[in-house]
């Protein structure tokens, strides 16, 4: 059992640990993140810990997908609550370390390759922030490439990003098996992310209008409606209809694809994007049609 966390800060001691450690026969989890850890990090970080020995938790808020107009510099940032959280969620595991790079460490110099991954990347949240997917890519190839041969846990939270790491873990052929993990949520079904800090007290309190337009999307499906202009305008209508919420995209897509589906005949991702102030909230659910259609 893990008594206390170890931190790291150089990718070559990093590699060194890791390496005698699988050298020794003990299996690696990985959870990278942007810090500011909640309870949908905690569930990542215990499904590495449930499934191997060592525990990698990286946290590195990465410039490369933030756009300029974007919150990099005002990013959430508390080193020793996540390590709080690290500790109480990775208790099965024998070792945890918590890979804290600084931007120079990872980026040394200006950085002229960058892994695109096109396809999955490209609609939705890649089609509102054009350079974003580009920026996860690269940092997730180089944490891999650092890491080296273990499990990788990403959470269902962030589908499109999970869609286009799986992607790139194939086309990269990396030693890594990409485990997605259920979105956690607040009791009024509001997802947790760390960019909720942001919301003020009414905009906190329209915010699970979200999950509410998913739920009407999986009715509607569930119900029998195929056509998915249908459910996209309905899911779309209960978002307009709060008075905080700024509407980005409402889409229907294969699970595996991601592909816009038109008529509905098999189980479909339903994705929802808003603004509510100065939080750009995602969130997103299955749906399937009824069994017999
Ligand atoms: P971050 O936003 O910190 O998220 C780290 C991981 O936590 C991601 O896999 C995300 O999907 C997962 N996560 C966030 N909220 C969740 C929730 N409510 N339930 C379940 N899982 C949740 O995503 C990133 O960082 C970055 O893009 C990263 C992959 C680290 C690359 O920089």
């Amino acid at each position: 059992m893990a008594t206390s966390e170890e931190s790291v800060t150089s990718i070559s001691e990093l590699r060194r640990l890791l390496d005698s450690e699988r050298q020794a026969g003990h299996r690696v989890g990985f959870v990278p993140t942007m810090g500011y850890l909640h309870a949908g990090h905690g569930s990542l970080i215990e499904a590495a810990a449930a499934e191997s020995e060592v525990v990698v938790v990286s946290i590195f808020v990465n410039p490369l997908q933030f756009a300029p107009t974007e919150d990099l510099s005002a990013y959430p940032r508390d080193l020793s609550r996540d390590l709080d959280l690290i500790a109480a969620s990775s208790r099965t595991a024998t070792r945890v370390i918590v890979f804290t790079p600084t931007v120079e460490e990872m980026y040394p110099t200006s950085v002229l390759t960058q892994v695109s991954v096109s396809g999955v990347s490209e609609s939705m949240e890649g089609a509102s922030r054009p350079t974003h997917f580009a920026g996860v890519a690269t940092v997730v190839a180089k944490l891999f490439a650092i890491v080296g041969s273990c499990r990788a846990y990403f959470g269902e939270k962030d589908y499109q990003q999970l869609a286009v790491i799986r992607q790139m873990a194939l086309d990269l052929s990396c030693p890594v098996e990409v485990v997605g993990c259920p979105i956690v949520r607040e009791t009024d079904g509001l997802a947790l992310s760390s960019r909720n800090v942001y919301l003020t007290d009414s905009e906190r309190s329209a915010a699970p209008v979200l999950r509410r337009a998913l739920d009407e999307g999986v009715r509607l499906i569930g119900s029998g409606v195929t056509n998915a202009d249908e459910v996209r305008s309905a899911v779309a209508d209960v978002i307009v209809a709060s008075p905080h919420a700024d509407l980005g995209y409402v889409e229907v897509a294969d699970p595996l694809t991601l592909a816009t589906v038109d008529q509905i005949s098999h189980e479909v991702r339903v994705f929802v994007a808003a603004r509510f102030g100065r939080a750009r909230l995602i969130d997103n659910c299955s749906a399937s049609p009824p069994p017999n259609q």
